[in-house]
């Protein structure tokens, strides 16, 4: 072969991967096929009895994956204790009140009686967001993609520079999914997840009591009606105990009620009314009132959501205790 074809050819090869580690594209379908033909069933055979007893889990998984995802990839950081000289993304959670790890570690000895060291407590935390919210449908509402690796790093400062802010504008919104590379599209369909869920009075209060310093008013944008609903449950500013369902009329469904709330203002968090502010924002909305859209369309940027920054092939490690890196 010459010179030139063969310089042509490895191109082409350091180019083909450089795209593929762009599109986090070594995830792919069954990853776990022949190394653990098993995996996804065991993943969800168990989350599947748990979710059955207890039907806040789904909302648990779908955030703790949207929470991995967006502090240094899905790379099941969120998972990680702190350590003597480390104070994990994890601790920020007496606000961000994750749940649900106990069942990710009876998922993970499962795993690593049948085929240990094999299955990453990543790819565990995206199939437990799937199953969970896929239990009331009794088949899977989206693909995941596997191969994911663990990462060795958890830190506080990261999840409270990485995870958006209920009280953040559209355009803050924007910027802080563009970080992870999604679009305002995907913006608005994956706040679509908000189907699901609770939210504890103090992230939305001030809607209610103190929207203009100083002057004791609402947000004019909030539903009057259902501001005064949420006044009888939040009785103060400074409540920080009290939860209430993000999606009233559905709480524990998953469907795009969440649209049909925010066309009646009913949106909870500043960060939900935001989608209204915006005309691309809002042109998404609409479009998602379509039920079939919805579920599309969710399925879709979760897709692109668990591809951020993923560890793959030799990088990172598979954990043996997915609450602790390996010794
Ligand atoms: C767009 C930016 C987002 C903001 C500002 C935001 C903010 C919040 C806040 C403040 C809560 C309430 C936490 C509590 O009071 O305990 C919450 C709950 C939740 N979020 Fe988001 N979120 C966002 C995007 C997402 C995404 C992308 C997903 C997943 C696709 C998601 C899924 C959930 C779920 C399922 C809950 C309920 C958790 C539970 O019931 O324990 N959120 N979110
Ligand atoms: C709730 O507020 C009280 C009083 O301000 C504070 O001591 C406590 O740490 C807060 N709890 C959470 C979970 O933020
Ligand atoms: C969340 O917790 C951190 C650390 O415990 C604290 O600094 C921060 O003010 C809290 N945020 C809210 C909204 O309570
Ligand atoms: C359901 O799961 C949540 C999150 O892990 C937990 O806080 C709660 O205690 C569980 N409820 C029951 C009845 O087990
Ligand atoms: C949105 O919030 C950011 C940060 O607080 C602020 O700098 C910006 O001016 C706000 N944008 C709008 C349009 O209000
Ligand atoms: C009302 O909000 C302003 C900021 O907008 C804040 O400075 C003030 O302390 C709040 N009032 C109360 C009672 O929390
Ligand atoms: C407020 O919510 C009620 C339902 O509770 C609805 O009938 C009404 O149209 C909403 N108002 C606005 C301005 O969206």
């Amino acid at each position: 072969m010459n010179a030139k074809l063969s310089s042509f050819l490895i191109s082409i090869v350091v180019f083909g991967s450089l795209l593929g580690v762009c599109h986090g594209g070594e995830l792919r379908k069954h990853f776990y096929k022949d190394s653990c033909p098993l995996a996804e069933d065991i993943v969800k055979e168990i989350i599947w009895k748990r979710v059955a007893s207890n039907s806040t889990l789904p909302a648990k998984f779908l955030r703790m994956h949207f929470h991995d995802c967006f502090v240094r990839g899905c790379d099941a950081s969120v998972l990680l204790d702190s350590t003597a000289n480390n104070q994990a993304e994890k601790e920020a959670t007496p606000n961000l009140s994750l749940g649900g790890f106990d069942v990710i570690d009876e998922v993970k000895t499962e795993l690593e009686k049948t085929c240990p060291g094999v299955v990453s407590c990543a790819d565990i935390v995206a199939l437990a967001a799937r199953d969970s919210v896929s239990y009331q449908f009794q088949r899977p509402i989206w693909e995941v993609l596997t191969g994911r690796r663990d990462g060795s790093i958890s830190r506080i400062s990261d999840a409270f520079r990485n995870i958006p802010s209920p009280f953040f504008n559209f355009s803050s919104l924007k910027q802080s999914f563009a970080k992870k590379s999604l679009t305002v599209h995907d913006l608005v369909v994956l706040s679509g997840g908000h189907t699901i869920g609770v939210g504890h009075c103090n992230f939305f209060s001030q809607r209610l009591y103190n929207f203009t310093a100083g002057k004791n008013d609402a947000d004019p944008s909030l539903n009057s009606t259902y501001a005064a609903f949420l006044k009888t449950q939040c009785k103060s500013l400074s409540n920080n105990i009290t939860i209430v369902p993000m999606d009233p009329g559905s709480p524990l469904s998953f469907d795009n009620n969440y649209f049909k709330n925010l066309k009646l203002n009913q949106g909870l968090f500043q960060s939900d009314a935001a989608l209204l502010t915006n005309k691309e924002a809002t042109n998404t909305v609409d479009e998602l009132l379509d039920s079939q859209d919805f579920f599309t369309e969710f399925g879709q940027s979760m897709k692109r959501m668990g591809a951020i920054d993923v560890l793959t092939g030799s990088l990172g490690e598979i954990r043996q205790k997915c609450n602790v890196v390996n010794s």
